[in-house]
């Protein structure tokens, strides 16, 4: 590290907000000499607070969760490349931006869950097998404003074309005969509860479910859930950049790199019950869910094609 730039700060704008990351600013802190000064707010202010900042923002380095937001942010050009050869090793090509604008730092994916009794699990081992016509009224759905569910319309856009992605959204449209879901956690409540058999969630939710970090009540539900990986399945990140006009850019990538590094990494995804940038990570909850086969699709594509998979979704039916 440059020693000039122990003792400087680096502002971050985080769309993350787990005490765990606060830990990890603090190790590096300790280890650069950098400080870091973080605001937490959800993705879409820190986008526009960023872009009414222009250039006085304080702002560094742009935290954000999913591909789409990362994508939205580069559109704005909220964000500058950075050359990093450390950056280029850990970060898998498909989990950062082509042009070094953002790079990946945690995994999650959007799976499938099960209530046994209601559902069997083995009849489940493709998105697409969603719409089969026994799962009429047993399939529970967020709504098609979530940004999660966007990234998984144009995940299957990308794979499959706009033809087949179409029929499968309509397919599975058929099958939802209750309210559209406003988030994922009372979805999996749901499904635990047997008001629904089958939903798509991001697994960190039933994670932290298990874990017991939402109380008594919350574990037990999530214990009567099967957590089904699709073959091959969804894989999202959350990530990051140096902002356009960051005062500090090379403090702001030794953060980066320190995020995306293997130490760093771990205890990024640990915080949220997501996976790290490769493997699985030591979180004994996840462990528990067993191993997936991610498709390979570019988080960088997948956030590209975000308005087609919104303008798909409304003219197909998902609410
Ligand atoms: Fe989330």
């Amino acid at each position: 590290m440059p020693p000039e730039l122990a003792g400087t700060e680096v502002g971050v704008y985080s769309g993350r907000h787990y005490n765990t990351d606060k830990e990890l600013y603090k190790e590096f802190t300790e280890r650069t000499g950098i400080e870091v000064k973080l605001l937490e707010a959800k993705d879409d202010a820190l986008i526009e607070r960023l872009r009414s900042e222009g250039e006085n923002s304080p702002a560094d380095l742009l935290v954000l969760v999913d591909a789409a937001r990362l994508d939205k942010a580069t559109r704005m050009d909220l964000f500058q490349p950075t050359e990093s050869p450390a950056l280029q090793q850990d970060v898998p090509a498909e989990l950062r931006d082509s042009q070094g604008r953002w790079f990946g730092l945690t995994r999650r994916v959007r799976a499938v869950i099960v209530n046994p009794e209601l559902v069997d699990p083995a009849t489940i081992t493709t998105y697409a097998d969603l719409t089969k016509p026994e799962l009429k009224g047993k399939l529970c759905l967020r709504n098609s404003k979530s940004v999660y569910n966007q990234s998984l319309v144009a995940d299957q856009m990308i794979q499959q074309g706009d033809d087949a992605t179409k029929g499968w959204v309509q397919g599975m449209v058929a099958n939802v005969e209750q309210p559209f879901f406003t988030s994922d956690t009372p979805m999996s409540r749901a499904v635990a509860k047997g008001d629904c058999g089958v939903a798509v969630v991001n697994t960190y939710y039933v994670a932290r479910m298990l874990s017991g970090e939402n109380g008594a009540e919350d574990k037990e539900l999530a214990g009567k859930l099967k957590v089904v990986f699709p073959d091959p399945s969804h894989v999202n990140i959350s990530g990051a950049g140096v902002t356009r006009h960051a005062s500090n850019p090379e403090g702001a990538r030794l953060l980066l790199e320190f995020l995306a590094s293997p130490t760093g990494g771990k205890g990024y995804a640990e915080a949220n019950n997501e996976y790290p940038l490769s493997g699985y990570g030591d979180n004994e909850v996840l462990k528990t869910f067993g191993t997936f086969k991610a498709n390979g699709v570019s988080a960088e594509q997948m956030g590209t094609k975000n308005q087609d998979a919104v303008a798909l979704m409304q003219a197909s039916g998902w609410k």
